[in-house]
């Protein structure tokens, strides 16, 4: 796979992908941009490069229509902001208007498309829709790693028709750092998964059982494994079709050597509320009626123990229900204890970043993903279609 810093782009009409999918509150102020500022240095090199720029990306899902909540304008007028030079936009992403505009770009322009969404052909993978993005551009650069998990248009089917393409800065950065972690560790390598629902992350789970030194597992997902192994759980969430599987886990990570980590004690309530009634029990008492919602105090000092000699760790997904307070201080209190780790602390997907970002520990993780469905698809051990498609570029005309 070619990175930009490698193809001729100089005065070029390059069309740059990027996932500025960011989240938006109701007066369509955008919440967090980290997406937008992790794509200035491929954008800010195209224009060293007096490329004429051209950006797509999605926001949301529209489903094909015109849905004009989700335009991309907010993204327009920060990325103007950050960039220090004012991008322009069309209402559309194809059509005589944009070949018109593009035509007339001057070398250093920036020019933002209309969301890619609005137009069905998009998630559809159509030719036609992929052939008309492709033809406004001599060369093609795709940096939305968020998005290379589908397999869409203007990541993959775009490929096809284009006559040169390469990945941007950030999807290097993100597949590099990846690799660092699971690929070629340095050991001991302790992984993190929590989240609520054990299904979502099997596969994750049993692959990286595979790799790694130490799992653990915390966040509800945890009482399907505590129940298949025997512990009363109350009302915690549990996924009964998995019990099997969850204790198949512990079996291979037993057998592999691999040791296994999970929460002693937690912190129970009658429900999911706010101004519910909490207790600090440990595993074995929870009571029938109430649910596990976070990981108690005795399993943060446990799991912070088994992370004071680990050189790389990856985490995926929070340790409770996080967006209450009363639930939030296990997961906390881990982001505190993996940034305070002297490992390569890599941290991605399942609002595990706004863990990070609450806990105000942005700056002490050494690679925090702008990916949740694709970081969760690499830890599953599968190839991310646009990644394959960057690789194959070129082969077919
Ligand atoms: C994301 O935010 O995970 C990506 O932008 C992909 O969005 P999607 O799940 O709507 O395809």
């Amino acid at each position: 796979m070619k990175h930009i810093d490698e193809i001729e782009i100089n005065g070029k009409k390059v069309l740059l992908r990027f996932d500025f999918n960011v989240p938006l509150d109701s007066d369509l102020n955008i919440v967090d941009d980290t997406r937008i500022r992790a794509v200035l240095p491929t954008i800010n090199y195209a224009l060293d490069e007096n490329a004429k720029i051209i950006i797509t990306s999605h926001l949301g899902r529209p489903k094909g229509e015109v849905v004009k909540r989700l335009s991309l304008a907010p993204v327009r007028r920060r990325l103007s902001r950050l960039l220090g030079k004012e991008v322009q936009m069309l209402d559309d992403c194809i059509g005589d208007d944009v070949k018109n505009a593009i035509n007339d770009m001057e070398q250093g322009d920036v020019l933002l498309l209309e969301n890619l969404r609005f137009h069905p052909g998009e998630t559809l993978n159509s030719d036609v829709f992929a052939r008309e993005l492709a033809s406004y551009a001599d060369i093609y650069i795709d940096d939305a790693f968020g998005n290379a998990h589908r397999t869409h248009a203007s990541n993959v089917g775009i490929t096809r028709f284009v006559k040169e393409c390469g990945a941007g800065f950030l999807m290097k950065k993100e597949l590099n750092y990846f690799s660092r972690a699971l690929e070629n560790p340095y050991r001991p390598l302790v992984a993190i998964v929590g989240g609520s629902k054990m299904s979502d992350k099997c596969e994750a789970i049993v692959r990286l059982t595979e790799k790694v030194d130490k799992m653990i597992i915390g966040g509800a997902m945890a009482f399907t494994f505590l129940k298949a192994w025997g512990h009363e759980v109350g009302k915690s969430l549990v996924e009964e079709s998995l019990l099997d599987k969850a204790l198949g886990i512990i079996k291979t990570a037993k057998e592999l050597g691999v040791k296994f980590y999970l929460p002693v004690d937690c912190v129970i309530a009658e429900g999911m509320r706010t101004d519910a009634e909490t207790k600090i029990v440990p595993i074995q008492e929870i009571n029938p009626n109430w649910m596990g919602l976070d990981i108690g105090p005795a399993t943060i000092t446990l799991f912070t123990e088994v992370l004071h000699n680990a050189k790389t760790v990856i985490w995926n997904g929070p340790m409770g229900a996080f967006e209450i307070d009363a639930f939030s201080r296990g997961t906390l209190a881990l982001a505190h204890s993996v940034a305070s780790s002297h490992a390569l602390t890599i941290v991605g997907g399942g609002d595990t970043d706004v863990a990070i970002y609450r806990a105000g520990e942005i700056d002490n993780i050494s690679y925090i993903s702008t990916g949740g469905g694709s970081f969760l698809q690499l830890l599953e051990g599968k190839a991310l279609p646009a990644v394959v498609a960057l690789k194959e570029c070129g082969k077919e005309s």
